[in-house]
């Protein structure tokens, strides 16, 4: 991928993860949800994100690693913030990993419901940091 770029790719993919996963609250929003619909789009949301996730473990990270020390800067802290992100990483794969047949959809779309609304949160935070930090030291690296 084209190195400059890389993070603008990044953001857009941020904004088109946050739309599907903002479609897929709506859907289960709705008096009567459609599950099959929700598995559907929740297992389109995982190839997205799983792909996204990709980029940013084995190309964004690691170069930025190299570009800052390259440039001199201490890299804790970002060794630390790429450990945090990790973790939400494996939060939302385990949200994944519950949810993954329709019955367990609509045995208790309550949870449901709730679960997925921790989710949007727990990935705003990581699509905010990101965005706030890494990405941000980035483009300011790449200037
Ligand atoms: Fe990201």
């Amino acid at each position: 991928m084209e190195q400059t770029n890389l993070s603008l790719t990044l953001r857009e993919q941020h904004k088109n993860l946050v739309g599907m996963i903002v479609k897929i609250k709506e859907q289960a929003a709705q008096d009567t949800p459609n599950a099959e619909e929700i598995l559907k789009e929740l297992e389109i949301f995982k190839e997205s994100l799983l792909g996204h996730l990709n980029i940013e473990t084995s190309e964004f990270y690691p170069q930025l690693l190299e570009k800052l020390s390259q440039s001199g800067k201490d890299i804790d802290k970002t060794k630390e913030f790429i450990g945090k992100m990790e973790g939400i990483a494996s939060q939302v794969i385990a949200f994944f990993e519950t949810y993954n047949n329709t019955q367990k959809i609509n045995d208790n779309i309550d949870h449901f419901r709730t679960n997925l609304d921790k989710i949007i949160d727990i990935l705003s935070i990581r699509i905010e940091a990101e965005e706030d930090f890494v990405f941000t030291d980035w483009e300011y690296l790449a200037m």
